[in-house]
């Protein structure tokens, strides 16, 4: 076989067998296939699509291309969840241990951010003591006893994806459905879960800017996952504006707590009870959603989910006391307001240029190397369809500098306040 033949066949809008494939990702991995040749090969793809089958091969060809975790020492059926990305995005943090506390097995892997803020990983580090690395062994023992662990991605996970990822971000092949759903999907599946529920962001903040690409997006993905023989689902969710109030590390584990204490943003607590009840009909611990998310709303009331927290998060070495006082978590030096300029409605909160405003703050890194500051970040006061009065702040900066004049410059620029704000519709479709 020729990678050049290959490269022709998908050019010329054919469809690639198994074996094909296989070359391809095993090619490019061990570095006989090379760069340019690749390239060529993504770009003919992002023209010419793939077939269903071929994205399912593409994708178990690079799961199978490093470690695939086996979690079958962990009893009972394991649920994964992802986001396809958001601002904001709480959802993980609240959702691990809430499921974990109605009996369903959470084993969690997770990475670190690259943007506005820091991924889940990150966020738990803002927790004292809080240990991200865990050994295998020790994962599938605390899932098994506790029904819940969080760890970063170890060891050599789709060593493909990564190697190819890179060559798509600097040969314009990243926004390819295809691509991303191989991507997305080899990883969840090299993780060794048994079933897989999907958060596809859509709107400003997302990979998907329209609802259209995003549902094309889920589609793909849970077929995939399907075809792999992983029960996978997917909601379709509005990231036109951040998620719940807190954007950054240290304040989105407070709107956790807050959360699980019964005190969560609502647009938060729904994307909650909604992916949840999905992550524990999957998990076989209620027989329908209904049930599912009475169980979860029994356990928020009751305080079960709450000391699941602080259970997991002494499992993984961390200081639990910051549940019952977050003011132990870390805390920025400066809190400044930024007061609406007029009266009115909020009609627009542009997601991910408010996440360049955390970002900008230290919430999250610009490059790999970046260090991030835990204790920054911004609280939303109003949110779109919110009243506000002139002078009013619509937005509390947590800063460790003084100076926040780029920060507030951002913010404005992307709050708009008009005579009417609708909210907007955050669950747009749900796929089974
Ligand atoms: N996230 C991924 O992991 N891969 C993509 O291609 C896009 C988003
Ligand atoms: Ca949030």
């Amino acid at each position: 076989m020729r990678m050049v033949d290959l490269i022709q066949k998908k050019r010329d809008g054919g469809t690639l067998s198994e074996e094909e494939i296989k070359f391809i990702v095993t090619g490019y991995t061990s570095g006989d296939v090379t760069d340019y040749q690749m390239s060529a090969f993504l770009m003919s793809v992002y023209f010419k699509d793939m077939t269903d089958e071929e994205i399912t091969c593409l994708t178990m060809a690079m799961s199978q291309s490093g470690d695939v975790i086996d979690l079958s020492e962990i009893n009972g059926v394991k649920v994964d969840k992802h986001s396809t990305g958001g601002v904001g995005d709480t959802t993980t943090i609240v959702l691990a241990p809430l499921v974990a506390s109605v009996g369903a097995a959470v084993a969690k892997m997770s990475g670190r951010g690259l943007g506005h803020t820091g991924g889940t990983i990150d966020k738990l580090e803002a927790i004292p003591g809080f240990e991200v690395e865990i050994p295998n062994d020790d994962f599938i023992r605390l899932v098994n006893e506790s029904y819940v662990a969080v760890t970063g991605q170890s060891g050599d996970l789709a060593p493909a994806d990564k190697k190819i990822y890179a060559l798509r971000d600097v040969t314009a092949t990243v926004d390819s459905i295809p691509l991303i759903a191989s991507s997305i999907m080899s990883k969840k599946i090299a993780s060794g879960a048994d079933a897989i529920v999907l958060d596809v962001t859509t709107g400003d903040g997302a990979f998907m800017k329209s609802i259209e690409d995003a549902e094309r997006l889920a589609h793909t993905m849970v077929r995939i996952g399907s075809l792999a023989n992983r029960q996978t689902m997917a909601i379709i969710s509005d990231m036109s504006q951040p998620l719940g109030n807190a954007i950054g590390n240290a304040n989105e584990i407070k709107e956790a707590i807050d959360s699980l204490n019964g005190n969560g943003p609502e647009d938060l607590m729904e994307m909650v009870y909604v992916l949840g009840s999905q992550m524990v009909v999957l998990a076989k611990k209620a027989d329908t959603l209904e049930e599912a998310r009475k169980m979860l709303e029994a356990s928020i009331a009751d305080g079960r989910a709450t000391a699941k927290f602080k259970e997991m998060i002494r499992n993984q070495g961390g200081d639990d006391s910051i549940v019952d006082h977050p003011e132990k978590l870390p805390q920025a030096k400066y809190v400044i307001e930024v007061p609406a300029k007029k009266s009115g409605v909020v009609s627009k909160m542009v997601a991910d240029q408010i996440g360049i405003a955390a970002m900008l703050l230290g919430a999250g890194r610009r490059t790999k190397e970046e260090s991030i500051d835990y204790a920054v970040g911004l609280y939303l006061n109003k949110k779109v369809g919110d009243a506000v009065q002139e002078g009013e702040s619509l937005v509390t900066i947590y800063a460790n500098r003084e100076e926040v004049e780029d920060v507030k410059k951002v913010l404005y620029e992307n709050i708009e306040i008009g005579k009417d704000g609708v909210e907007p519709t955050l669950i747009h479709k749900v796929i089974t």
